[in-house]
């Protein structure tokens, strides 16, 4: 389970988040909504310990986790994957794949194992696992990146927009992709601005503005998307 509670952080004096709290029981899925800019990817940074707390607390299934450095929370089950589809882009897709087993280096039966797992469920990484990761689609560089972050062997894993700027189709595999890893058992934080893919997959959402939760609400009996799009594009936030 994560849990924020009153999160208050930003960058030097300023802040950027005014007291964020959610929770992603354990095995959820649960999506965090927003426009640009409404710290959608500051408050996975909080999670993840990339960025100062300044209030509140930051709970990894009950232990507070607010005075852990990020590589010890990364060992304590948190994974990031962060927005942009970032990978190292002159090293082959596995090399980018063994790099998210770092870490753990000498375990070389464990981490053979997660390859070929990362491969069963990404097949498109196994066929390119020798090109450079510079090569890649835009689909194929999200895949990889999550793949990364399963070489961390997560328990709770944060996805910073992984369905941006991707044609419908891979957006679809990406999200099929991120139910398989729920039906693994994954604990998911979602980030998304593609609303009608969160509302498909997530079992709960939330919605930042400016720094705050403006509204939350159960997925399932039909969440009104109007109701949803009143608080995800309507006004300001004062
Ligand atoms: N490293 C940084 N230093 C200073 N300000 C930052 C930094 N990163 C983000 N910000 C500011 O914090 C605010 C929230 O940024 P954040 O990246 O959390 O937004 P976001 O909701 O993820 O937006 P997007 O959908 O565009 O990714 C923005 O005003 C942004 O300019
Ligand atoms: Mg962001």
């Amino acid at each position: 389970m994560l849990r924020l509670e009153n999160i208050v952080a930003g960058y030097g004096r300023t802040r950027i988040l005014h007291g964020v709290s959610l929770t992603v029981p354990s095995g959820g899925l649960v999506a965090l909504l927003g426009g640009n800019g409404t710290g959608k990817s500051t408050t996975l940074k909080a999670c993840v310990g990339l960025v100062s707390v300044q209030e509140g607390k930051v709970e990894l299934n009950g232990q507070v986790v607010n005075d852990v450095p990020p590589e010890k929370r990364s060992a304590l089950g948190l994974s990031l994957v962060p927005q942009g589809k970032e990978v190292f882009a002159a090293m082959s897709v596995e090399e980018n794949l063994l790099m998210g087993a770092y870490h753990r280096r000498s375990d070389r039966a464990g981490i053979a194992q997660d390859l070929e797992a990362v491969y069963v469920r990404f097949k498109r990484l196994r066929e390119r696992r020798k090109v450079n990761a510079g090569m890649l689609s835009g689909g194929e560089r999200q895949m990889l990146s999550i793949g990364r972050s399963l070489m961390a062997r997560p328990s709770v894993l944060l996805l910073d927009e992984p369905s941006a700027a991707l044609a419908p189709r891979i957006v679809e595999e990406i999200a099929e992709a991120i139910l398989g890893l729920r039906d693994l058992g994954l604990t998911l934080l979602l980030v998304e601005q593609n609303v009608g893919m969160a509302l498909d997959i997530a079992d709960h959402i939330y919605v930042i503005r400016g720094g705050r939760i403006a509204y939350e609400r159960e997925v399932g009996d039909g969440v009104a998307m109007e109701e949803l799009q009143e608080f995800y594009l309507g006004g300001s936030e004062h």
